[in-house]
């Protein structure tokens, strides 16, 4: 099914980002995005061959888990004080410092992609179509927010106060990017860090947190935790010290974090219930692969995955875009990571409530076209599924699963298509397929979500190019998207009528 974070969009495909704030400002920086690994190359092929070899029974990163590990609470405070103390050196240097140790960090991180991609297979799953371009967007984070980082001492007039501690928490869907880009961030910014990766991920955090090391942050000033304990991940969030958090994950537990303080400086990336709508006049073989891969990449585990495909008028009746969609699916190769030739491996966890139900049962008026089939005994190896039928306004229509299931709805028009699209209470990522520029102006401006997709699938979002974040239920806090010029504005105090227009 093709390589997921697609680098080399076609020109023609209009990429679109809703943008909030400043995301919109242009760059005043050179910075390029980092090229994936080419499978073409047999040299590169027989690599990632030897990496999932390797990635069956690696021992990296236990030893920095094993040192991470916090029992009490005494401990923690004394993290926290170093952390503290570390910060107002960092913040006290000029940016261009701070972000020579960021660029540094970037070329640490190339230089581990071998490492990332064996940790990745091994803890979470990840084929390395799925890794590799994770790798580079982590990457891209440094280098980006490196240049960023100089920014807030060249926007004219503006004192930006740097927060002391910033406490991220990222999921274990993308378990080198998404906590990269939180650290980087904080670090750019001035900031401390205490990062706590997700249980499942572990060891992807630690890794990745080894190469910033390397790169000369300085251990106090970036700390990894592995707590023994909830009340240590209470202590963690709820801490007077803690002046911001960078959550990301879903929606209930943004809440969770405001409920133990609710005054929490929150900049958080929650759920998302993701439609692609798909007109008469699309490109119906590129339809049908885009809905596919951004369905089930990383077998669906994304926030931004499609959940939905939404076919309008005569792609509903004529079921060629049903047949080429069923196609694509039945003939996926699912396996596990360290198969080469897996194009999508096994969940994180076995399946079980929403899940399991969305995997295994049919709302009223449902009907399979690609039924799910569960290949181990543990549960989380799964065959994609797809159903047709689904309603409006029913549980599969609203409800985030977070894994290989793919709903379809009819609509008789673009306007139904839309009003269906907006329904839900997130507005993350959406997508159309269309070749009218009356329908695209017309999508552009009435879908309700953060990162906006046409003719191209709708996960991979790529630094600076798509900034990404949410709206609705998608975002809870400051609502600035990372990978954009806006996010560092949101890990600081600024004076209200210096914030970028
Ligand atoms: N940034 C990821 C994507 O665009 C999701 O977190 O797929």
């Amino acid at each position: 099914a093709g390589l997921e974070a697609d680098r080399s969009v076609p020109t023609s495909n209009r990429v679109q980002n809703r943008q909030t704030e400043a995301d919109a400002a242009t760059p005043t920086t050179a910075f390029h995005n980092q090229p994936d690994t080419d499978p073409a190359l047999g040299a590169n092929r027989a690599w990632g061959r030897a990496i999932l070899q390797r990635s069956v029974h690696t021992t990296l990163g236990v030893d920095a888990i094993a040192a991470a590990r916090v029992e009490t609470a005494e401990q923690l405070d004394g993290i926290f004080a170093a952390a503290t103390a570390a910060a107002e050196k960092w913040a006290a240097l000029p940016a261009a410092e701070r972000a020579a140790v960021l660029h540094r960090a970037g070329d640490e991180l190339a230089a581990r992609r071998g490492q990332l991609l064996e940790i990745m297979a091994h803890e979470a799953g990840k084929t390395l179509a799925e890794a590799d371009p994770e790798v580079s967007e982590a990457i891209d984070f440094a280098h980006y927010y490196a240049e960023r980082a100089k920014d807030l001492e060249t926007i004219s007039g503006a004192e930006f106060l740097p927060s002391k501690v910033t406490v991220v928490t990222p999921p274990w869907n993308f378990p080198v990017a998404i906590p990269a880009g939180g650290v980087l961030a904080g670090l750019a910014s001035g900031s401390g860090v205490i990062i706590k990766p997700a249980k499942l991920t572990q060891r992807c955090g630690a890794v990745m947190i080894e190469a910033l090391w390397a790169a000369g942050v300085p251990r106090d000033l970036l700390a990894l935790v592995d707590l023994a304990s909830r009340d240590l991940g209470t202590r963690l969030v709820a801490s007077p010290e803690v002046d911001r958090v960078i959550l990301t994950g879903a929606y209930e537990t943004a809440q969770l974090f405001r409920s133990f303080r609710s005054d929490l400086p929150l900049l958080a990336e929650t759920s998302g219930k993701n439609a692609i709508i798909v007109t008469p006049s699309a490109d119906l073989d590129l339809a049908a692969a885009d809905v596919a891969r951004s369905a089930f990449g990383h077998a669906g585990q994304k926030c931004s995955a499609a959940s939905l495909a939404i076919l309008v008028g005569s792609v509903a009746d004529s079921k060629r875009f049903e047949r080429q969609l069923v196609d694509a699916v039945a003939s996926m190769r699912v396996g596990l990571p360290d198969d080469p030739s897996t194009q999508m491996g096994p969940i994180i966890e076995p399946a079980d409530g929403k899940l399991l139900a969305a995997l295994t049962e049919l709302g009223t008026g449902e009907k399979w076209l690609v039924k799910p089939r569960k290949l181990d005994a543990e549960g989380k190896q799964w065959t994609p599924g797809v159903k047709t039928g689904v309603a409006e306004g029913s549980y599969f229509h609203m409800t985030e699963f977070f894994g290989p299931v793919l709903g379809i709805m009819h609509a008789k028009d673009l306007d139904e298509a839309i009003r269906l699209q907006n329904a839900v209470d997130y507005g993350l990522t959406a997508g159309l397929h269309s070749l009218d520029s009356t329908e695209v102006a017309t999508w552009l401006d009435r879908v309700e979500a953060g990162n906006l997709y046409v003719n191209r699938g709708i996960t991979g979002a790529i630094v600076q190019r798509q900034p990404f974040g949410g709206w609705k239920r998608s975002a809870v806090g400051a609502g600035a998207k990372a990978g954009g010029p806006n996010y560092l504005f949101g890990l600081g105090e600024w004076a209200a009528s210096e914030l970028p227009a």
